[in-house]
């Protein structure tokens, strides 16, 4: 098997880690009448503060405005939107898994009254293996999570960074007025969508399959973002093709299994939570990439050969009897709105 990997230290990581299962018991599905898919992503009234166990090893959003504030435009201004993705991983995984492009994105804006710019992006707080994996604490029953994501804003657009090997494209302007009305909304929608999702779950990769769950990550709020742009009357267009990294697991119809108080507070429930608890063994958010990536490949085999995954959503499980073809990344198209 040819592993090559090449890496490059940046936000979303949104990465091959992701790729991480395991697996143990094949759990009965139940069948669901009832249930509405995709499961809608759930909005929290406002963001809590993070439980002091989970410590940043990089800061989140060094260089923005503690408060997040987003600075105030003169409503005659004319505002620039960029289109910002870079590359975050190069990946080869022998022919298993292909070649892929696994980027972060990120919008840019430029005023062209006071020549200031500034960049906005989406990512997680304690980097993507804590949003991923969570950490198993001999004083807790439950899996405990770091999985905060939240949008960044700050000065500046470091033309060098995302140009190379990625892309820094004008893709329309807006006025002054709109763009403090998109402010504010980023500004609610920070508040109220707090936690990173990585994986998109689907039936299979056909184009009539179903998405049972939809990922909450750097992509979704680019997306969002230029949907209300586009919402608030400006236009956006793109000269090529606008591709996005999707991490997909591919399942059978996924069962509802509890929260953390009905599946790890009951004796009853016991056999379950020694599941769960087994499953995320083997991932334990690692600090190194190589050792993540390694626990990764483990993975992928793990779950094609035991076909189980247990998925946290709206912070509750989901049982999902995995099939194939398991896991995919894809780079794939989504329009800009128009
Ligand atoms: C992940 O969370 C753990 C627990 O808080 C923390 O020690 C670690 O630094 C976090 N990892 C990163 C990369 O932030
Ligand atoms: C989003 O929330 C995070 C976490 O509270 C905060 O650090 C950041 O400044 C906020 N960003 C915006 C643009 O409001
Ligand atoms: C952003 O501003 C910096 C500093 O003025 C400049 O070097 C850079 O080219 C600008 N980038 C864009 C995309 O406007
Ligand atoms: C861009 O691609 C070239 C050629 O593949 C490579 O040498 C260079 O390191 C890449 N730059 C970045 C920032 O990844
Ligand atoms: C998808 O569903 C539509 C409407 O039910 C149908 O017309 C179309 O043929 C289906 N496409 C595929 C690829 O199954
Ligand atoms: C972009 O997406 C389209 C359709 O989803 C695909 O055909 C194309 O190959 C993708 N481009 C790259 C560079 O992967």
């Amino acid at each position: 098997m040819n592993t090559g990997l090449k890496m490059s230290p940046a936000r979303c990581f949104y990465s091959l880690l992701q790729i991480c299962f395991l697996a143990l018991i094949s759990s009965d599905q139940s069948v669901y009448g009832t249930q509405d898919w995709p499961v809608p992503y759930k909005r929290f009234d406002r963001r809590p503060v993070t439980d002091p166990y989970c410590q940043a090893l990089y800061p989140f959003c060094p260089t923005g405005d503690p408060d997040g504030r987003i600075p105030y435009m003169r409503d005659s201004d004319v505002i620039s939107v960029f289109r910002l993705q870079t590359p975050v991983w190069e990946f080869k995984y022998g022919d298993l898994l292909g070649k892929f492009h696994i980027m972060h994105d990120a919008i840019g804006f430029s005023s062209s009254e006071t020549g200031r710019n500034y960049t906005m992006e989406w990512y997680e707080l304690f980097q993507l293996g804590n949003c991923t994996f969570p950490h198993l604490r001999k004083d807790t029953a439950a899996p405990f999570w770091c999985n905060q994501g939240a949008a960044c804003f700050y000065e500046g657009i470091d033309d060098e960074h995302w140009r190379q090997n990625g892309t820094l494209e004008k893709v329309g302007e807006m006025s002054g007025e709109q763009f403090n009305n998109l402010a504010r909304w980023v500004q609610e929608d920070n508040e109220t969508g707090i936690y990173y999702e990585t994986w998109t779950v689907r039936s299979d990769p056909g184009l009539n399959s179903t998405t049972w769950f939809e990922s909450y990550d750097c992509s979704q709020f680019v997306h969002r973002t230029y949907r209300k742009i586009k919402e608030l009357g400006a236009k956006l267009s793109s000269r090529s093709q606008t591709n996005y990294t999707k991490i997909y697991l591919y399942s059978g119809e996924p069962t509802y299994l509890g929260d953390d108080d009905s599946i790890f507070g009951q004796s009853s429930m016991k056999a379950l939570a020694t599941d769960i608890r087994e499953f995320y063994h083997s991932f334990q958010p690692h600090q190194s990439m190589i050792q993540f990536i390694l626990s990764l490949m483990e993975a992928y085999k793990k779950v094609v050969l035991e076909k189980t995954f247990y998925l946290y959503y709206n912070f509750e499980y989901w049982h999902l009897p995995m099939k194939a073809p398991y896991i995919q990344i894809t780079y794939e198209e989504v329009p800009l709105p128009h």
